[in-house]
């Protein structure tokens, strides 16, 4: 991985091609059953639309984890131990993170990896001037395939790997088991995983989360739309598709769909691409888990579930696992 010099933070950059893009659209669009990969959602604009939502009284999942991590964080602090190197996959604007950077002692460094460059930037600047002492790398990457971690990484800190938000619901079962495989690679022995869990609920809560009034959730849908044009240079006509979630309670997952108003044709990239009235985009899946069986998949991945926190109402989960074979 190439390391920018001219950044004035330590910052590495894999951040994807237009030409990985343009793939992805192409491939997604000409299948009969229309789909985009989600993480094509976080653009600039997209990542301060996901921030807003983060923000509306619907989305209980930020709040309900954050609130969930102030209650229990010296619990939390002293499970995942101290100096080790933490390294958070999706940081975003590493807004809950700043309860851990708060509450670890003697942090060796922090890695934010996150696939919208300037929104991880931005972030990482910020933690810089509040933690003055923290060594921050952050990696612009698609965490979905390959990347490397900084060569110059504490050699010998333990690793805790920081998960929140519920980003794993985001992988289909199978993914997310080769997923938390590949991070228990990541972690090897004295490390641990912290993540955050959405589970199963009553589906009026699910639906409103992902239908807010003010349109939000829409707008930052459809804002794929507008993405395509810009840098694909493609002519979808925004008012002509709407934003469509709904919890599909057979597979356990909110699904987020863009669907057609017309029949109308899309010019991209020299193709045509046809969407008959009320045809659909399948954007995201946000898949929903009970504490077994997400024990389960943790299970299979490697994992010893240590310790799970919930709110109340049990609406989500913040869970510690450790490798299979951890040294205490
Ligand atoms: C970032 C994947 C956890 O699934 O709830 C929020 C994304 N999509 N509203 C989620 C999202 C629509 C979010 N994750």
């Amino acid at each position: 991985m190439e390391k920018q010099t001219a950044q004035p933070l330590n910052f590495y950059n894999n951040e994807p091609e237009r030409e990985e893009f343009m793939t992805a659209v192409i491939a997604g669009l000409r299948q009969s059953g229309k789909e985009l990969p989600c993480k094509y959602l976080y653009d600039e604009r997209g990542s301060l639309l996901f921030d807003k939502i983060c923000e509306l009284d619907e989305y209980y999942p930020t709040r309900t984890e954050l609130n969930i991590m102030q209650q229990y964080v010296y619990e939390i602090a002293g499970r995942i131990g101290r100096g080790v190197q933490l390294i958070e996959y999706g940081s975003g604007s590493s807004l809950k993170t700043r309860v851990l950077l708060d509450n670890l002692s003697d942090l060796a460094g922090y890695i934010p990896i996150d696939i919208s460059k300037e929104h991880l930037l931005n972030a990482a600047r910020k933690l810089e001037k509040i933690y003055p002492d923290l060594k921050v790398q952050p990696v612009c990457a698609d965490y979905t395939k390959d990347f490397t971690l900084p060569d110059d990484i504490h050699p010998t800190a333990p690793r805790a790997v920081y998960f929140p938000g519920s980003t794993i619901g985001n992988f289909n079962p199978e993914d997310a088991l080769d997923f938390l495989k590949s991070i228990n690679r990541v972690i090897d022995n004295n490390g641990v995983l912290f993540l955050g869990v959405d589970l199963k609920k009553d589906p009026v809560i699910l639906h409103r989360a992902y239908n807010d009034r003010d349109g939000i959730t829409a707008a930052f849908n459809c804002n794929i739309l507008t993405r395509m044009n810009r840098e694909l240079g493609a002519n979808f006509n925004t008012d002509q598709f709407q934003h469509y979630a709904f919890f599909n309670p057979l597979q356990g997952r909110i699904e987020m769909h863009i669907i057609s108003l017309e029949n109308q044709s899309v010019r991209l990239n020299g193709t045509t691409i046809h969407f008959a009235k009320g045809e659909s985009i399948h954007t995201e899946n946000s898949y929903k888990y009970t504490l077994k069986e997400f024990a389960g998949l943790a299970e299979k991945a490697g994992f010893t579930v240590d310790r799970v926190w919930t709110d109340d109402d049990t609406l989500f989960s913040v869970q510690l696992l450790r490798p299979d074979g951890y040294r205490s």
